[in-house]
């Protein structure tokens, strides 16, 4: 099974990939984890990446499909994926589906997380990860069980991304409106896209993806 998940920053992609990787053990491909580990790591990739990512505004067509064409070599794609953040742009979509085609791979669902844009500043200024395995938290939703200790991976140390203050969240939208959005009618004409109330609680988000995985509505 391989899925797209959509929707602009803050939708949840994250937070409903990193749980289909908890509960079906498919594998998640977040291009802005990537981007953000290049950065961390300061290879020329993240080098050129690093100011556009900390403005909101997209990275290169040409990096991204890199970096994920060579993450689909891995042989692990074969458990099934979830592309979290990537295609953002109609070139990517399109270098999606020569990737794909080159690759004897297939895509079997598009879900696009609905949600009202003006909560998301709230969601995303307030969002921290686990430092080690990036596991989602939140300051007022989702507090790790345990106070401190990350629910998945039992560290201690948290970090909190440079892009999620409001004037960067505000251009990230602009960009999903702008170039993201306009590609959903090329899925749409495939009849594989789904739509999700992003915001409902997040167990019925994931609820709402388990019933379109396994078949229903
Ligand atoms: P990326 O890392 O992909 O960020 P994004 O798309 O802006 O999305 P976010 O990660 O901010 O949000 P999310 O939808 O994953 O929400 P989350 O689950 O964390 O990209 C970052 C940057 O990298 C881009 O701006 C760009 O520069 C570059 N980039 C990446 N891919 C690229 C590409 N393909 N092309 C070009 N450039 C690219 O949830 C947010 C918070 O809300 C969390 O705290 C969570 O706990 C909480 N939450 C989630 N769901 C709910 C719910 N249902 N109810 C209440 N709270 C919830």
């Amino acid at each position: 099974m391989n899925v797209i998940l959509l929707g602009p920053p803050g939708a949840g992609k994250g937070t409903q990939a990193s749980r289909l990787v908890e509960t079906r053990n498919m594998v998640q491909l977040s291009t802005g984890d990537m981007l953000r580990a290049a950065v961390a790591a300061g290879t020329q990739i993240g080098l050129e990446a690093k100011a556009v990512m900390e403005a909101g505004e997209l990275v290169s067509d040409e990096i991204v499909d890199g970096i994920l064409s060579a993450r689909l070599d891995e042989a692990d794609i074969a458990r099934g994926f979830i592309l979290d953040g990537y295609p953002r742009t109609a070139v990517q979509a399109a270098s999606l589906d020569r990737l794909l085609g080159q690759k004897g791979l297939a895509l079997d669902h598009v879900i696009e997380l609905e949600v009202d844009e003006d909560s998301l500043v709230d969601r995303i200024t307030g969002r921290f990860t686990c430092a080690r395995c990036n596991a989602p938290y939140h300051d007022r939703y989702k507090q790790p069980a345990g106070a401190g200790v990350c629910d998945i991976c039992g560290s201690t140390e948290f970090k909190r991304r440079a892009d999620d203050n409001e004037e960067a969240v505000r251009t990230r939208m602009a960009e999903y409106r702008a170039k993201t959005a306009p590609i959903l009618p090329h899925y749409e004409a495939q009849g594989i896209v789904w739509r999700v109330d992003g915001m409902a609680a997040i167990d019925a988000v994931s609820a709402a993806i388990d019933a379109i995985l396994e078949g229903g509505d």
